[in-house]
């Protein structure tokens, strides 16, 4: 497995490939790998000839106040988890590789972007469309992954993908989650124990509104509020935004029917959460 810094190594691995014909498959990451990351590289691993993951703890896509310093990172043993993987290349670039002095250019989708996340984190899909789109430059992928666990992201993605007309095939895989169903994130290494027993609500909570609309709850506000009583029984869990949303333009919306989006982030503490379902 080749481990890669540099933005020119990754280019001339990536046009040797081409030009022998193989087919390149590439999972963006910011490393800390875990189950969920290790679905999309299975995938990939078996949709292509050649597999790159790229781990690059994106500073741009983190507001001034977000958690930059704590995201947590081991970077030897991401590249244990490759090798087992049997991932052809890990680019893994220093940050002024991807945002050298005077960087000054930036992707921004203006519609799926807006609501969601995108109201809560301003500028962080800004920061996910500008780096993934500087990695597709670089990585030349044929197939890129991505979790729905990150579903606005996917969307967005998507979006990009098509309104710029890039030549990759953007495939979407579903969330992977732990024995009691909490969604597998890098961030829950930054949960206390009594912590991770709280980080369930949401996840309950989307369960509870999936069971409500099922039951013939229209009212979104019905919904919300019931999701808020069994969240605000936490006592270190703070909500961020639940919202339902129309899982194709992720517009707001007020009469719920199935299959409808819901989603949320819940901050734990100091950590925060996301999570969504499909009513
Ligand atoms: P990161 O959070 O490391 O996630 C990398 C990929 O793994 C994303 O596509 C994400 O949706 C997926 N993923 C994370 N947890 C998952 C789970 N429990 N089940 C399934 N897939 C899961 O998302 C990012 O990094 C960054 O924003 C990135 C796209 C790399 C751009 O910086």
């Amino acid at each position: 497995m080749k481990v890669v810094t540099a933005i020119g190594e990754m280019r001339s691995c990536s046009r040797g490939w081409k030009s022998a014909g193989r087919k390149i498959a590439f999972v963006p990451t910011m490393g800390f790998l875990h189950q969920g990351h290790l679905s999309l590289i299975r995938a990939a691993r078996k949709a292509g000839d050649v597999l790159v993951v790229s781990i690059f703890v994106n500073p741009s896509q983190f507001g001034p106040s977000e958690d930059l310093e704590a995201y947590p990172r081991d970077l030897d043993r991401d590249l244990e988890f490759c090798r087992e993987e049997r991932v052809d290349a890990v680019f893994a670039p220093p940050e002024e590789e991807i945002y050298p002095e005077g960087f000054s250019t930036w992707v921004e989708e203006t519609e799926l972007s807006r609501g969601l996340c995108g109201a809560a984190r301003p500028g962080h899909f800004r920061g996910v469309a500008t780096v993934v789109l500087k990695l597709f430059n670089i990585v030349s992928p044929d197939l890129a992954f991505f979790g729905r666990k990150d579903y606005q992201q996917f969307k967005v993605i998507e979006k990009m993908v098509r309104d710029l007309d890039l030549p990759v095939e953007v495939v979407g895989l579903p969330t992977v989650r732990e024995a009691d169903g909490l969604a597998m994130s890098s961030r829950n290494k930054n949960l206390s124990v009594g912590e991770r027993r709280q980080a369930l609500c949401l996840r309950r909570a989307l369960l509870r509104a999936r069971e409500m609309v099922s039951e013939g709850e229209t009212r979104a506000a019905a919904v919300r509020q019931e999701m808020e009583g069994m969240i605000g029984r936490e006592p270190d869990a703070r909500i961020d935004y639940l919202e339902f949303a129309d899982p194709e333009t992720l517009k707001p919306r007020e009469n719920l029917r199935p299959g409808d989006l819901a989603a949320g982030a819940v901050f734990i503490d100091t950590v925060r959460l996301i999570d969504n379902l499909l009513l």
